[in-house]
């Protein structure tokens, strides 16, 4: 702690005169070392694998307590298989299940997940929190955590692609509140995530391709060898491909996942707004608002990062064959290149919200050829016209087929 003296006025100056205390300000410095675990591992069900008894602190002797919050649809499908494990390791689990919907992603939900905490009068240190589901529940329950007691350990093992691949690699939490996506959240990490792409076998193939948009953003801002990976093998993701995690499949999930805690790890809280993880996330978030019937979130940011190859393209970044390549995988991903109502209009007023929520600049994040990225912040309507252009004419006169 510093002290901090300041020179005092040598006659009062208020217009009441009232006599000022001693002119001292005290500052406070203190930092918090975070670190937390992000596991691929398989198998993660059977009883024979320790890694989410040893999450919970089992050991199989009995004595230890979680609170187990599941996802609805994640209970029916994998419930039996969870409570076998638990029993197994001789946990004493409380179950909560709960809507992994999108619509009740809302602060009430997080408050129930405490009010559990509650009544399960969880211990502050060493019992867990473990949260089974797609990102609307990691987010939700990592919210709740984040709130009980000023911070509860958890854990994450998530279900889908998102989860997999984002949502559960990075440190933030959050509710939607009134019509803003996220934004009552915490950035909170959690001691480990548990990533098991078996659980992928049961995720609807428009939420793989959901996933997919993550992890070709990726591809597109850091990972050439991704890039051409994901060309050669995008034909055959499926959710079955995915959850056997073959040599391809599995080198897809790492990289993606490396990629992302690469990028976030020297800017866990965001405090740099240049962030290249943002790409597909600038005129995204005005579609995913607008678009009736509603967008996944990864169909808006493939729209969005097939007008940012165009830009890429028209600012002479990326080359015209190289800009086809990106659009193409966008596509064979089975990812919507185009939205009706992604104008010209749209783009500026995406771009303009975008700008207010990275203080004061656009910092758009643009392919510097594949696999490399750089800020610009000088993008005009007139390119944004163009980009567009570009992606319906690639649009129209695809003769790459209909994706997978
Ligand atoms: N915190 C972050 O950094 C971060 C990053 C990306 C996304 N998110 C958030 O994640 C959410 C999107 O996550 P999502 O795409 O996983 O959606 P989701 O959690 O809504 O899951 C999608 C659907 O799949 C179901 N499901 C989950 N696992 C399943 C399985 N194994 N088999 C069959 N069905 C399954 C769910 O019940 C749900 O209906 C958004 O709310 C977004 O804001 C957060
Ligand atoms: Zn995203």
């Amino acid at each position: 702690m510093t002290e901090i003296t300041t020179a005092q006025p040598s006659r009062l100056t208020t217009a009441f005169d009232i006599p000022r205390p001693p002119g001292l300000t005290w500052y406070v410095q203190a930092q918090q070392p975070v670190g937390y675990e992000v596991s691929l591992t398989r198998g993660l069900l059977s009883p024979v694998n320790p890694a989410l008894a040893k999450a919970v602190g089992a050991d199989g002797r009995g004595g230890v307590r979680a609170l187990v919050v599941v996802d609805r649809v994640v209970d029916k499908l994998y419930g039996t298989a969870l409570r076998d494990y638990f029993a197994a390791w001789q946990t004493d689990a409380t179950w909560l299940v709960m809507s992994g919907d999108e619509e009740t992603k809302v602060l009430e939900q997080a408050v129930d997940v405490t009010r559990a905490m509650t009544e399960m009068g969880i211990l502050r240190r060493t019992e867990r929190v473990v949260v089974v589901g797609g990102g609307v529940l990691m987010d939700v329950v990592g919210l709740a955590a984040s709130l009980y007691r000023r911070g509860a350990p958890y854990v994450r093992v998530p279900t889908t692609l998102v989860g997999q691949v984002d949502a559960g690699v990075g440190v933030k939490t959050g509710v939607n509140h009134g019509t803003h996506k996220n934004r009552l959240g915490t950035y909170f990490a959690p001691e480990v995530t548990l990533i098991d792409p078996e659980f992928l076998r049961t995720v609807p193939e428009r939420h793989i391709a959901n996933g997919l948009a993550e992890i070709i953003k990726m591809a597109l801002i850091k990972d050439a060898d991704l890039f051409r990976l994901l060309e050669e093998t995008v034909a055959h993701i499926s959710s079955d491909t995915m959850a056997n995690c073959g040599s391809a499949m599995s080198e897809v999930i790492s990289r993606a996942i490396a990629g992302m805690l690469d990028e976030l790890e020297p800017n866990l809280w965001e405090s740099v707004l240049e962030r290249s993880v943002d790409y597909g996330h600038t005129f995204s978030p005005s579609l995913e608002l607008r678009a009736d019937p509603p967008l996944l979130h990864g169909e808006a940011v493939a729209v969005d990062m097939a007008v940012c190859v165009a830009l890429a393209e028209g600012r002479g970044l990326l080359g015209t064959t190289e800009a086809h390549r990106a659009l193409a995988l966008i596509a064979a991903a089975g990812l919507p290149l185009t939205h009706p109502v992604f104008t010209p209009e749209l783009l500026q007023v995406g771009l303009a919200d975008a700008v207010k929520h990275r203080d004061g600049l656009q910092r758009l994040p643009l392919t510097d050829g594949i696999g490399s990225c750089v800020f610009v912040n000088d993008v005009t309507a007139a390119q944004l016209a163009a980009a567009l252009e570009f992606v319906h004419a690639y649009a129209d006169h695809r003769t790459d087929g209909p994706g997978r």
